[in-house]
């Protein structure tokens, strides 16, 4: 009886881990799971992965004023823009791009991946001239730029682990 009874824990309590570490409670950078990615990024991948977020804000900036202003045109440009970029994979070498996949869990990845989704969609609506698309997808490309923070570098960001 009590050793049906401790078996039969195990279902119950394999999924509350997945969820705590899917929540990110206390789980430290392991790149694994969620947590700063930074940290276990080389130099050079850190000076181009901070490369590429500069230039995507900066790119976003432009994006909301081309938004107020109407202008359909800039905003398809500076979203494929954001989509063509891949500084990352661009200045990468296959060494590097061994080190990134060791460094970062593979969510990451996809995040970036869906993220650069998103930045197609978004130029797909303003060759549309479909302002309504735009908006939309320009929020849900900020959405993304939040979620994958929030996720992975909370270091650099720290207020979004609250
Ligand atoms: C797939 C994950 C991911 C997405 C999507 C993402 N970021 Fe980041 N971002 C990071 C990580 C990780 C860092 C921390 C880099 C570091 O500190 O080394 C970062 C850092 C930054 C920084 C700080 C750069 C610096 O010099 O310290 C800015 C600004 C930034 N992101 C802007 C954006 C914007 C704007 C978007 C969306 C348009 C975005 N990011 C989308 C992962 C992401």
């Amino acid at each position: 009886m009590s050793s049906y009874g401790k078996t039969g824990r195990f279902p119950f309590i394999a999924p509350a881990l997945v969820i705590a570490v899917g929540l990110g409670f206390g789980v430290p950078a392991t790149g694994q799971d969620t947590g700063p990615v930074s940290p276990d990024l080389t130099p050079k991948l850190r000076d181009l992965l901070r490369q590429e977020m500069l230039s995507i804000e900066q790119a976003s900036k432009d994006i909301l004023s081309a938004l107020i202003a109407g202008d359909d045109a800039h905003v398809a440009g500076l979203a494929q823009q954001i989509h063509d970029s891949f500084i990352l994979q661009q200045s990468m070498t296959p060494e590097d791009k061994q080190d990134l996949m060791a460094a970062v869990p593979k969510e990451f990845v996809e995040q970036d991946q869906a993220f650069h989704e998103l930045s197609a969609d978004l130029a797909q609506a303003g060759r549309d001239g479909d302002r309504d698309a735009q908006h939309a997808e320009f929020g849900r490309m900020i959405e993304a730029c939040t979620a994958c923070h929030a996720s992975y570098a909370t270091d650099r960001f720290p207020m979004l682990a609250e």
